[in-house]
């Protein structure tokens, strides 16, 4: 029976790949691979060990896949490019045939989000190179941190950031995870690499979104790269914050503004944002 494992099962975007891929295929198809396996348990699938650093561990556990799904891991970017290089190692020797990338969008030069995107696309070069057949999906940016945010958002009355006026194709995990369910299966996608994100929207668009579905007045002002940088790191440290102002600076550049793939992908549309945040009331 052919079988495709999902790493990173006991995360938000791996779990909703796992649970998305065992609603098509069948849970006896599918294997969540975790580096904590008691946190992917309630998948309802076989759950085995699967730490990006153990090498070994990973080899075993690919034994009798067909195909794998690598999401990028969440490590500082120097660190990333070995991770992912033991997963792929691992996946040669035990016979998987086929590899599907989660990757990211974003920009490669200029901004503190660039070494993480510079080690993404090495990543993508690797999977390339590695002679099994591969698909690569470039994730956008995740919409629901924004919704999680909202009470933090209220307290303030602003949402604060260097984006200026830039469109950002922001998506779900939800829709991402339709996204690599056909990666996986669809032979037609094979060999190409994918924009996976919605209608790009300014932070004004996103805040007259908020304000509609949670009846809040929300604006929203812009600031340097530099202020918000000097923002996130004082509160999140230098590697998130960093991220996250690079994030921000790279929509401003019109980093995150780029063709969508999706519907080539799952054919249909992304959901649009009016259906997506009416489905939050
Ligand atoms: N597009 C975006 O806006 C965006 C935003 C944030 C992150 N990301 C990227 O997307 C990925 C998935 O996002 P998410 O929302 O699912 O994140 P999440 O819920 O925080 O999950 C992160 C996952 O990474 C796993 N992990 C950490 N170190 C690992 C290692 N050494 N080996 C194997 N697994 C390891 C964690 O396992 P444990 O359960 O053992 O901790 C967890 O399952 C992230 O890892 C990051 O690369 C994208």
């Amino acid at each position: 029976m052919m079988k495709i494992a999902i790493t990173q099962a006991s995360g938000q975007l791996g779990g909703s790949i796992a649970a998305h891929l065992i609603k098509k295929i069948g849970k006896d198809k599918v294997i969540g691979l975790a580096r904590t396996p008691q946190k992917a348990a309630h998948l309802g699938c076989e759950i085995r060990p699967g730490d990006y650093e153990d090498a070994k561990q990973m080899e075993s556990s690919l034994q009798g896949v067909d195909t794998l799904l690598l999401i990028s891991g969440n490590t500082q970017p120097d660190l990333r490019i070995p991770q992912h290089r033991n997963v792929l190692t691992a996946a040669k020797r035990s016979g998987v045939k086929k590899i599907v990338y989660a990757s990211i969008e974003g920009p490669l030069e200029g901004t503190l989000f660039s070494p993480i995107v510079q080690s993404n696309r090495t990543t993508e070069a690797d999977v390339k190179a590695s002679g099994l057949k591969w698909a690569i999906g470039r994730n956008g940016i995740y919409i629901e941190p924004d919704v999680e945010y909202i009470e933090s958002y209220k307290s303030s009355g602003i949402v604060r950031n260097c984006a200026g006026e830039g469109l950002c194709g922001y998506t779900t995990r939800d829709e991402l995870a339709e996204a690599y369910v056909h990666l996986l299966i669809d032979d037609s996608l094979e060999g190409d690499v994918y924009n996976l994100h919605g209608m790009a929207i300014s932070q004004v668009q996103l805040v007259d979104y908020l304000n509609e579905t949670f009846g809040t007045h929300l604006t929203y002002e812009s600031i340097s790269v530099a202020e918000y940088a000097k923002d996130r790191t004082n509160e999140l440290g230098d590697l998130l914050g960093g991220i996250v102002a690079g994030i921000y600076d790279g929509i401003s550049r019109g980093e995150f503004n780029r063709q969508s793939d999706y519907e080539k992908v799952v054919g249909r549309p992304h959901i649009a944002w009016n259906d997506y945040f009416k489905s939050l009331n």
